[in-house]
């Protein structure tokens, strides 16, 4: 498969990264997963405006206008193939001699951006999935997609060390986002979920899911709940470009409801099913 580099299409042995790629020595960069269904970008217009937002957040030019990286994208998507599955495409500060600050004099920054072959979770989306409470020790800056991820990867693997699919992370009680999801609970016919704010990635997935309740008839308050109300929910969920409507049916080792895929969580579901290209 075809890699995008800078403003190139070529194969992936003459991508040439510098070791002093700030992405790579900072994590000081951008990125975004978008999803592929039978050949079409799904909400790509979303992710390439929140990828532009994380940049301006981090006061990173990337030098081509959305337009062009619309285009590029597409034509990397009908290089390679892609039928189902996802393309990942980040965005570094460029290369220069390490310094914290910002390079000086000004660098071009980094693009790269691959696809791959995959497909839908689907025995996950319709057993559920085991989830566990971890601290959220990430930085207070969660709505820049960022490529720093140590908190969020440090998350995930405790769940996966744990036989957990996803860490719910909490801030004191305060129940925030998963290390690579958002996170919903419904308790009599209200879905709940953090706000959006600085402390959770305002994610493609969850606007499309809020579009979701709003024609399956499930009210949305946009509000935070603590551990202890997630315990006490009749369905959770967790959301993402990848996991679609995820039902989480356990917390450390507790049922969520009675341990299966919920009603709403099923309607959820279907309604955004209806919305794959
Ligand atoms: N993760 N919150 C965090 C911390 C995330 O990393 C993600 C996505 C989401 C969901 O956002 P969206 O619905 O736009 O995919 C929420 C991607 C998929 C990843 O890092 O692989």
């Amino acid at each position: 498969a075809k890699i995008l580099w800078n403003n190139e299409i070529i194969n992936e042995e003459e991508v040439k990264i510098g070791y002093e790629d700030r992405g790579y020595q900072f994590g000081d960069g951008i990125y975004e997963v978008i999803k592929i269904y039978n050949s079409n970008v799904f909400t790509a217009e979303e992710h390439i405006d929140r990828l532009y937002a994380s940049a301006d957040k981090i006061q990173l030019v990337i030098p081509y206008t959305k337009d062009v990286m619309h285009k590029m994208i597409h034509d990397l998507i009908e290089t390679n193939e892609v039928e189902n599955g996802q393309i990942y495409l980040q965005v570094t500060r460029g290369t220069s001699p390490r310094q914290h600050n910002f390079p000086t004099p000004e660098v071009e920054s980094v693009l790269t951006a691959y696809t791959k072959e995959t497909s839908r979770p689907l025995t996950q989306l319709e057993n559920g999935v085991k989830a566990c409470f971890v601290e959220d020790i990430r930085w207070l800056r969660c709505d820049i997609k960022s490529l720093n991820l140590l908190g969020n990867v440090l998350a995930k693997q405790e769940a996966i060390s744990k036989d957990c699919y996803e860490a719910i992370q909490h801030r004191g009680e305060i129940i925030t986002e998963g290390s690579s999801s958002n996170v919903y609970g419904i308790k009599d016919g209200v879905l709940y979920t953090h706000p959006v704010n600085n402390l959770i990635l305002n994610g493609i997935t969850r606007k499309v899911i809020l579009d979701c309740c709003a024609e399956v008839g499930l009210e949305v308050v946009e509000e935070a709940f603590t551990k202890e109300q997630a315990l006490a929910m009749d369905e959770m969920i967790m959301s993402s470009t990848s996991t679609e409507v995820m039902p989480i049916i356990s917390i450390d080792g507790q049922h969520i409801g009675n341990g299966k895929r919920g009603e709403w969580t099923v309607k959820l579901q279907q309604a955004f099913e209806q919305k794959i290209p």
